[in-house]
Formats: structure tokens, sequence, C-alpha cells
């Protein structure tokens, strides 16, 4: 994995929609694995300023609230329309279906549309625990989509986005690290002090299901996009 580290967030975010820009360039057709999060909105900001034009391109996100509507504004559906789809839609744009009662048959279809859309370029952001998408620690390296439970950080890293925590959902649906792993490209953004540790721990920690995002020092390709902050202890 190759690191680079920018003076803030606004400069990292560019080098990120830049990189983001000349796959779509050279493949109006690629497949875009994408994120949710603060940590991708610049990035997102950059590309609905853009005139790039994704209406041949596919786009899978990394995950989705077990229990939520896709109107809720909680949402991951709702997140994706309002700062990215909304401006610039794709041919097709997927998200795991949070209200499906039947589990395993969401989880073998979105499995199937990643199987049947190979990733050119996927964006991850990282949890404070380590967690890419919402693989917690201890989640195998070779896992696939499924429904998994929510750690008590991961819950408390999200209860500023509900009124209360009891309302933050307690399960999701998530694309596995075997699958994020399949990505030809991946960009994984950090930024901020609160970061530090787990950029400490994936960059240079031995690699563990303890630190999901570890994972990725086997991908031959991936960038970890960092600002100061969350370089610190490198
Ligand atoms: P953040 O979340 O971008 O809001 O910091 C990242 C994550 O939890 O994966």
């Amino acid at each position: 994995m190759e690191v680079k580290v920018f003076k803030d967030k606004k400069e990292a975010s560019l080098f990120a929609f830049n990189y983001f820009s000349d796959v779509l360039k050279k493949n109006n057709k690629a497949v875009f694995g994408l994120a949710t999060g603060s940590t991708p909105l610049d990035l997102y900001e950059n590309l609905c300023n853009s005139d790039l034009d994704f209406s041949n391109a596919t786009s899978i996100n990394l995950d989705e609230y077990y229990g939520l509507s896709s109107d809720n504004e909680q949402s991951y559906h709702y997140f994706m329309n309002e700062n990215l789809f909304k401006k610039k839609p794709f041919s097709k744009s997927y998200l795991p279906n949070g209200e499906e009662k039947d589990v395993e048959k969401e989880l073998n279809r979105y499995n199937e549309i990643i199987k049947n859309n190979p990733i050119d370029l996927q964006i991850l952001g990282i949890g404070n625990n380590g967690h890419i998408g919402f693989n917690e620690p201890s989640s195998p390296f070779d896992s696939k989509t499924r429904l998994v439970d929510l750690t008590p950080s991961t819950i408390d890293a999200n209860k500023r986005f509900f009124n209360s925590i009891d309302e933050v959902p307690k399960k999701a649906i998530s694309m596995g690290i075997g699958s994020i792993l399949e990505s030809k490209q991946i960009l994984l953004l950090a930024f901020g002090k609160n970061k530090k540790e787990a950029i400490k721990n994936t960059v240079k920690g031995p690699m563990d299901v303890s630190v999901p995002a570890s994972a990725l020092q086997q991908h031959k390709n991936t960038i970890v996009i960092l600002d100061e902050d969350a370089a610190s202890l490198l």
C-alpha cells in the first residue's frame, strides 16, 4: 500500500477527485465502489461541481443500516442521493436494501451484483476502530456481504446523527472485506486526529482481523490518502 500525506482534507480530497476522474475518463462504464460518512464529502462535492458525466458508469455502495427505510434521512440511500446522485446520476446505483425482511435473499442479491460488476475503483473511509464499510474488528478477511452487529464504538460514533443513541440502528448490511479486496484499485481516505491510531495500525501494524483495514496491506493497488493529523503517528 502506498501512503500519501497532504496538508489538509481539501488537498487530499482534490487528489482523490483527480484519481477518480482519471478512472472515469479512461472508461466511462467504470464501476465505482462508494462509501458514506463525513470523509468522502469533499470528494463528492468536487464530483458534483465537475463536468464529469456518470451516466454510463455504475456505483455499488459498501453498506446500509438494517431496519431503516431508504427515505429515512439517516439512511445511506438518502445520503448518497443528497450528496451525489441527485446531481450526478449513474447508469445504475446499487445499495443494500435495509428493509428486506428476507436477509439471506438480500445478501445473495448483493453478492451477485458485486460479482457481475467488478469494482474498478473502491473509495473507503475508516472507523476509529479500523473498520472499513461496516466490517468491524474480527470480521474475516475473506468475508462477503452479510448482516453485521455494529460495535458499541461505532454506535457511539454514529449517534451524532440521531436524536438519541437508542435510535441508532444496531445492525447493518455490509459488503465483506473479501469483496473489497477484489476491487482493482482502492483509495482509503482518513482525516483528523481521531483517525491517527486506526491509520497507524492499518499501515504499520500486523495484518490482523482486530484492525479490519490492515487487510489492505495485501492489496496491490491501494493508496492511503491522509491529512497531516491522520498521519501524525506514522
Ligand atoms: P466518517 O466515518 O467518514 O464519518 O469518519 C468513517 C467510517 O466510519 O467508516
